[in-house]
């Protein structure tokens, strides 16, 4: 499957699961959707492969992963080959202690020729696209030329695409929420790399609340990531791919996509999928509607109630 990465959903931990994919995927065909960071160390010591699993429908989906070892990376990007994932991702941005701890994420910008050696021995193991996602900086590391450097001297490892959330990482002192909003946004940064290296994919990200916005940095760069705003209000995606992608509009309406998911979640529920987690990402399926909160508090009631199935029509009646 060929990647068009115009419009991408950024990786978001407890967010972007496969439920919340398939869901998305029910509004656009064409966006490509990023799983949840999966660190390297769990799929590998941890047991954990069943946090690769994934709906067919999901395509086209990027694994991402977090880690700094080359070969435990190219083990990982064995499974997620062989799984059938579209794309693997690996994490340059994470600003958390946990993540800090091991060596990975964002702190991982000091060190580009070991982020270089991780890609070299990924793209060596397997026939998919590896991408990158960093900052444009960590801490005081944040001139143009640092960031130049790093794309740089990563970029010898064969990479092709690097997916730039356009603020520096902070490793001491800020919470990662604090890491997504008080590092202020640069995005000429990003544009710059574009214009210093034509012949990567560049890809923007952080900040970007709608298409119109979206449409504006396509000027400039290649592709752009949304996470918060597409979370927030998903319904936002179903103008991608006629607006970004100029291919024909899903033309699903909100009731038709909450009464296809539901069905979804009834399945998975009974498959031993907690339908908590899966109702939640229908929360903003009204946002910026009058009665958009009395819809938040029914989905909320209907998470706590034992039966979806008796609910279903009610909640159905509010979109
Ligand atoms: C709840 C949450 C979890 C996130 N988890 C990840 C993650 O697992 N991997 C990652 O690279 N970025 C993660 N991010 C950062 C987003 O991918 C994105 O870079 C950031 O939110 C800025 O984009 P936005 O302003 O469009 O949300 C997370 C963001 C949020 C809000």
């Amino acid at each position: 499957m060929s990647l068009n990465r115009k419009f991408c959903v950024a990786p978001m931990m407890r967010y972007t699961d496969m439920h919340e994919r398939f869901f998305l995927r029910l509004i656009t065909k064409k966006a490509v959707l990023y799983t949840e960071m999966i660190a390297t160390g769990a799929l590998i010591h941890g047991n954990c492969d069943y946090q690769l699993d994934f709906n067919k429908e999901e395509h086209p989906v990027a694994v991402q992963f977090g880690g700094s070892s080359p070969l435990e990376l190219s083990k990982c990007a064995i499974m997620a080959e062989k799984k059938g994932y579209d794309e693997i991702n690996l994490n340059i941005g994470c600003p958390s202690e946990r993540v800090q701890k091991g060596n990975f994420g964002v702190c991982l910008m000091l060190e580009p020729e070991l982020v270089a050696e991780c890609v070299r021995q990924m793209r060596r193991s397997v026939d998919i696209p590896i991408t990158v996602k960093c900052r444009t900086g960590v801490d005081d590391n944040d001139d143009y030329l640092f960031l130049k450097s790093f794309i740089d001297i990563v970029k010898d490892s064969g990479i092709k695409t690097f997916i730039i959330h356009a603020r520096k990482g902070i490793l001491k002192g800020l919470s990662p929420r604090q890491n997504r909003n008080i590092p202020p946004l640069n995005y000429e940064k990003v544009y710059s790399i574009k214009n210093d290296f034509p012949n990567l994919e560049i890809v923007i990200n952080g900040g970007i609340k709608s298409i119109n916005e979206a449409k504006n940095h396509l000027n400039y760069v290649d592709g752009v990531m949304l996470g918060r705003a597409a979370y927030d209000n998903p319904f936002m995606l179903s103008e991608i791919d006629s607006e970004i992608y100029s291919n024909a509009k899903t033309d699903i309406s909100k009731k038709d996509l909450l009464s296809e998911y539901l069905d979804y979640v009834h399945l998975m529920t009974e498959k031993g999928y907690d339908p908590k987690i899966m109702l939640k990402h229908v929360f903003g399926l009204k946002k910026g509607e009058k009665d958009a909160k009395r819809f938040r508090v029914k989905v909320t009631e209907v998470m706590r109630s034992p039966s979806l199935v008796e609910n279903k029509d009610e909640l159905l009646s509010m979109v």
